[in-house]
């Protein structure tokens, strides 16, 4: 069974991930969302409620689970038995980072190979940092973010 794992902090989920998200469901037979618990960020909702956050607009998707990992993403991968992992790419100026990393990680592991896929056009300037500057300072969010994080973003805010 082919199983690949999307990771990321998902500070908070938004469209473009659940697009890409969606893709590989269509890929893969497994897909497992890993939650990083701490990428070096200091988010702003705890690994939890990102997972909460997640779990609450997948459940169309039924070959897709959530979890939280910590530490090294390739140990994660080993441990899950995954074939790949898939990263989205949302514009050149992702590439270079995502190309580092992918290096990097088949250097830690070379059975381990990294997919990338596109996520439609009209997400390619949405971040969470963005997003969360956005519902900081009181604008509409909504066309970025599922309706669950809309509302959590506002609380977190309040
Ligand atoms: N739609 C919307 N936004 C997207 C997106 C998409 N399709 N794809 C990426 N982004 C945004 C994210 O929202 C995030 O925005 P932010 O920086 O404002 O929070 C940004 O792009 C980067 O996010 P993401 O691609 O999810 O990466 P990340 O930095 O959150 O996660 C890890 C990176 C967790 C995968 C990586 O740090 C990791 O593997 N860490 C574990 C430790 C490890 O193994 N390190 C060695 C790696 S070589």
């Amino acid at each position: 069974m082919r199983h690949c794992i999307y990771p990321g902090t998902f500070d908070p989920i938004t469209y473009g991930h659940l697009d890409v998200l969606s893709r590989a469901a269509r890929l893969f037979e497994r897909v497992t969302v890993a939650v990083a618990v701490s990428a070096g960020k200091e988010p702003l909702f705890t690994a939890a409620q990102r997972v909460e956050m997640i779990l609450a607009n997948v459940a169309e998707l039924g070959n897709v689970t959530v979890t939280t990992f910590d530490g090294l993403l390739v140990e994660f991968c080993m441990a899950q038995r995954a074939d790949a992992i898939i990263r989205g790419l949302r514009a050149l100026t992702d590439f270079e980072f995502e190309f580092n990393m992918a290096l990097m990680n088949r250097h830690l592991e070379p059975k381990l190979e990294t997919l990338f896929v596109m996520p439609n056009e009209q997400f390619s300037y949405t971040s969470s940092t963005l997003v969360k500057q956005v519902a900081k300072y009181g604008g509409n969010v909504e066309n970025f973010v599922p309706a669950n994080v809309a509302v959590a973003l506002k609380q977190a805010y309040a």
